[in-house]
């Protein structure tokens, strides 16, 4: 990584975030995750949503595969997700890890925050990264507070 590069990363950094995990799912129908904090809403006349996902990450081939995503925005108690989720050659999912059926094929984390059921629209290539842009077919949510990403840590709001 450069400097500049370097730099960009710490300064961008420097913005909290919210912090949730995309799901799909594998050939064997396993859900598989990925922790994401580019994530917003495109629309709202159109539902609609758009996360940045790294080429070289496994989630992407599976986004482009299965067409559809669930998308949890996480609570503060679940950090254990956010952890697990952004760990590369992922073990076996933890028994404690809950999740549930949105839509045919949807999953997303039980008692998330939020909870986004997605329909791939249109996608568009940015160097080293894809930007999924998906119809939101249904969501959710509760009233506990979020989980935020700020300088490299996780924090309580
Ligand atoms: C707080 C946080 C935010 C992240 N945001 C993104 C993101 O927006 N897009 C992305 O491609 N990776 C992001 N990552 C990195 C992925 O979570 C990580 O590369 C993960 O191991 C990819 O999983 P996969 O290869 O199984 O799909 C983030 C990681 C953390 C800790």
């Amino acid at each position: 990584m450069t400097s500049f590069e370097e730099n960009l990363k710490i300064s961008w950094g420097k913005i909290p975030t919210g912090v949730a995990v995309l799901t799909t799912l594998e050939n064997n129908g396993d859900v598989h995750g990925i922790t994401i904090n580019s994530f917003f809403s495109l629309s709202i006349k159109k539902p609609s949503i758009l996360v940045s996902i790294s080429k070289s990450a496994t989630s992407h081939d599976l986004i482009v595969n299965n067409g559809i995503f669930g998308l949890s925005v996480l609570n503060s108690e679940q950090k254990k997700y956010a952890e697990f989720f952004s760990r590369n050659n992922q073990e076996k999912l933890p028994d404690e890890f809950k999740f549930i059926s949105l839509n045919d094929g949807i999953y997303v984390i039980e008692n998330s925050l939020i909870q986004f059921s997605c329909e791939l629209d249109f996608i568009t290539s940015v160097s080293d990264h894809t930007l999924f842009a998906a119809n939101v077919t249904k969501v959710n949510s509760n009233d506990s507070s979020p989980l935020v990403w700020h300088k490299s840590n996780f924090y309580d709001l």
